[in-house]
């Protein structure tokens, strides 16, 4: 990863405004109203180049507000930089945001065990047993431990995780999980670390900015930093530089993780069989929690939306497996077809 990957927010994204000595940021209003819940501070909407509507933290119906002006056209509003800067971290903030009610807590940088615990805690909460969550403290346990003795690698992981801890809370989350589907086919107890290592290393490449400018660009992949598009990649890339220390499908799996079998996924847009078995389990896992994590937990519709899920974009014979897989783990009957 160049440093210049790094330095290249979009025009758009970056763009911010002086107001009586303060610095405004520009805010998409559709990324605004997407999580108007977690907006805990008041903004401006600019009208025009002079006028501007301030609106007040804890006014009546702030999203049916913004989508209002939405509707007439404006594309941003305006967050003094903190609040910015507060609003985009509350949005990051998946696991800790649902399990530490505690703000402070909640934006702590959290030691290896309180993590475990952590995600210990959200696989409890949603229904998997005992001995999984062991096998997954485990599989988690061994990988993390060996990141500290690589030091090529732990030069990028280590400050992955605590800037982005959610974002190694949720690739943890999906570690466990996608041992629970490798399990429920009954593949061997070896394998469990491989998932581990893939479900882990994927995005040590990416800084704090590659992820607020995903979640600011709102689905348009045009707006995201170069090193978010080749994430994967370079992952692979620089993994695959220690002889021996990862199989061939562990780093297949990473690159291919974002990847979806409908041809929609990224970098390389592979579709239905060129995406092997094992990345097949973790994209499903990976796809699952997300999931989770945006509908805040809504464990009980779990049915609902991965049903959705699989037959939006899983509907391919090689993710047939990952799939029956995941309803058996959620304790849910298999459809037939
Ligand atoms: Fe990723």
């Amino acid at each position: 990863m160049s440093e210049e990957n790094n330095e290249q927010p979009s025009q758009e994204l970056a763009k911010e405004v002086v107001i009586d000595g303060v610095v405004y940021f520009f805010m998409p209003i559709d990324v605004a109203i997407k999580y108007s819940d977690k907006i805990k501070s008041g903004f401006f909407i600019p009208l025009s180049e002079e006028k501007r509507v301030r609106i007040e933290f804890g006014e009546d119906d702030l999203k049916g507000k913004m989508v209002n002006y939405k509707e007439k056209g404006l594309a941003n509003i305006l967050f003094a930089k903190e609040d910015y800067f507060l609003f985009l971290s509350s949005i990051k903030r998946g696991l800790t945001g649902f399990f530490m009610k505690d703000d402070e807590l909640a934006s702590k940088t959290l030691s290896q065990q309180q993590i475990l615990m952590l995600v210990s805690k959200a696989v409890k909460y949603i229904g998997l047993d005992d001995e999984l969550v062991a096998a997954g403290e485990e599989n988690a346990n061994k990988v993390l431990n060996w990141v500290k003795t690589a030091p090529s690698i732990n030069q990028y992981f280590k400050p992955f995780i605590t800037t982005n801890q959610d974002e190694h809370l949720k690739n943890l989350f999906v570690g466990f999980i996608g041992i629970g589907l490798v399990r429920a086919l009954s593949w061997p107890p070896q394998i469990y670390e491989k998932i581990m290592q893939a479900a882990l290393f994927g995005d040590f490449t990416l800084s704090d900015k590659d992820i607020m400018q995903v979640i600011l660009a709102n689905g348009d992949r045009s707006k995201w930093s170069k090193s978010y598009h080749i994430h994967p990649t370079e992952a692979t890339r620089l993994l695959g530089r220690l002889k021996n220390a990862f199989s061939r499908e562990v780093l297949r799996a990473i690159e291919q993780h974002h990847e979806l079998p409908d041809g929609s996924g990224f970098p390389n847009g592979l579709k239905g069989l060129s995406i092997d078995q094992m990345s097949a389990m973790l994209i499903v896992a990976r796809h699952y929690v997300n999931k989770l994590i945006e509908t805040n937990f809504a464990y009980d519709d779990r049915k609902g939306f991965i049903d959705e899920m699989l037959s939006v974009h899983f509907d391919f014979p090689n993710f047939q497996q990952p799939c029956k897989s995941l309803y058996i783990v959620m304790g849910i009957e298999v459809p037939q077809k």
